[in-house]
């Protein structure tokens, strides 16, 4: 294994292209996400968490996928990157609202991965109460009612990302080097020497992360399977995909719960087909945690959920949602 070179804290927020920023808009604001700014052709979308954005999209020609953003821990952090890559670029002054700097790069695939470090935060926004629920052994909530409003989801931060790549050593061994470690991988049960899919966590050491921040997954078209966003809890997922339904837009798959990261999920389309997910009650891990690696399968751990079964359309990828990294 590739010894890094820095551990990336967090996924701080993903980047993407549109040729509809209205249209964008309206979508990411039924999704549960409210608006921080708009700067030039740039939308910054916020969660209710403190992270002054976690997606932006910007209007160009056509829709695409530019890359992600993970949070450093230092200005060192930065400088290291910068200095380490080849094609790395300079530190440069984030142009976006609470500033911070970036250092960006090209994957082995074309994804513009960017490095940011001190952006400010802001206040974090109000909402009701996660909800808890009594169990058939455990009756905590009595003499009051679960009652949570119907509406958007309540999106707090963005969680992970699951990129499809060609060369499934070259990106693995690339994104060790900032930390990445090894959650649960799955393999083909016709050659084990072929990883499908490999979830992989941030390297926090004995601090609880989510079971992955970035998936590397071995199946084509090369273009990012989806990105995904962290809810209030289950109710919240059920709402707010109630409230996508009735504004017209696609479910890709869900309600179900995953078996490697045990979210409860439901993903859906935006206007350009790009899958996008809600989730709730995700695996917290630490580099203590059992790493595991399964054979997919119908039955057994390297199923792709628990419950929920899966539909067609959630392994399409559509042919408006493949371009990748900055516009060419
Ligand atoms: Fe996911």
């Amino acid at each position: 294994m590739n010894q890094p070179i820095i551990r990336v804290v967090d996924l701080a927020f993903v980047r993407y292209r549109t040729n509809d920023l209205e249209g964008m808009e309206r979508f990411l604001k039924a999704f549960g996400m409210t608006v921080n700014t708009r700067i030039g052709n740039t939308l910054y979308m916020r969660g209710t968490d403190s992270d002054q954005y976690i997606y932006t999209t910007e209007l160009t020609k056509t829709p695409g996928f530019i890359g992600p953003s993970f949070e450093v821990e230092s200005m060192t952090d930065l400088e290291k990157v910068s200095t380490s890559f080849e094609n790395a670029g300079d530190i440069e002054k984030i142009s976006g609202p609470g500033e911070g700097y970036s250092v960006a790069m090209l994957d082995p695939d074309g994804y513009d991965v960017q490095f940011v470090y001190g952006i400010d935060k802001l206040p974090c926004l109000n909402t009701r109460d996660a909800l808890s629920f009594n169990t058939g052994t455990k009756k905590g909530r009595t003499g009051l009612f679960q009652r949570p409003t119907a509406g958007p989801a309540h999106v707090k931060r963005v969680g992970h990302l699951i990129l499809r790549v060609a060369d499934f050593d070259k990106s693995m061994s690339f994104y060790q080097k900032f930390g990445f470690t090894l959650s649960d991988s799955v393999y083909d049960p016709k050659d084990d020497s072929q990883t499908l899919v490999a979830f992989m966590k941030c390297n926090r050491g004995a601090k609880w992360t989510d079971h992955h921040t970035l998936g590397l997954a071995r199946r084509t078209p090369i273009a990012v399977d989806h990105t995904a966003f962290e809810c209030l809890d289950m109710d919240d997922v059920v709402l707010g995909g109630n409230y996508l339904k009735a504004q017209g837009y696609q479910r890709a798959w869900g309600v179900g719960r995953h078996i490697l990261g045990s979210q409860i999920f439901d993903y859906w389309r935006d206007p350009h087909g790009f899958k996008i997910e809600h989730w709730t009650d995700g695996d917290l891990v630490n580099m203590e945690s059992p790493v595991t690696r399964v054979p997919a399968g119908e039955d057994g751990p390297g199923a792709i959920s628990q419950w929920g079964s899966i539909s067609e359309d959630y392994l399409k990828i559509y042919s408006e949602a493949v371009e990748i990294g900055p516009e060419k």
